[in-house]
């Protein structure tokens, strides 16, 4: 094989390698929000159900979606939706915020936490 070519292919198996590890896979991600998030959420600006639209939500400020009702505890969190806080009140969103209105009924496990907030980075 062409030294070239070996160069190629070990950079193209790099970069396939690095997104999965480093902030977790968007594709498995659409499939959790869907079993686990879309009873209560959308990711479509403005349709909000039983929770607010999270459509753009990571890396906006918490309870800011407009005609959606918050609860006072998130009122109040004045919180910035990065993946690293996300990823804190997703494990356990009682604890975390006590008095929020969100309840899951079976915490994530940390890999579909971080598939989760992958895929919503990519809702905007
Ligand atoms: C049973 C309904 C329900 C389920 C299921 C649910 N949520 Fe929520 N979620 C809510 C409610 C209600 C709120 C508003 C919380 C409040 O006002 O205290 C909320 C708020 C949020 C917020 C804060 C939004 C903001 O604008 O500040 C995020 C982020 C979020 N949910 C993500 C998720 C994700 C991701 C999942 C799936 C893993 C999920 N939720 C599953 C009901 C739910």
């Amino acid at each position: 094989m062409p030294p070239r070519f070996t160069a190629l292919l070990i950079a193209g198996a790099a970069l396939a390698c690095l997104p999965a590890h480093a902030v977790g896979n968007a594709a498995h991600g659409a499939k959790v929000f869907q079993d686990q998030c879309s009873d209560c959420h959308t990711t479509i600006t403005g349709k909000n159900k039983r929770g607010p639209s999270l459509a753009g939500v990571v890396g906006r400020s918490s309870a800011s979606v407009p005609y959606y009702n918050y609860s006072d505890a998130a009122r109040a969190a004045k919180l910035q939706w990065t993946p690293e806080r996300l990823t804190r009140y997703l494990a356990s969103p009682k604890t975390d915020l006590p008095g929020t209105k969100m309840r899951l009924l079976s915490p994530p496990s940390a890999a579909d936490v971080a598939d989760v907030i992958a895929y919503l980075q990519t809702v905007r």
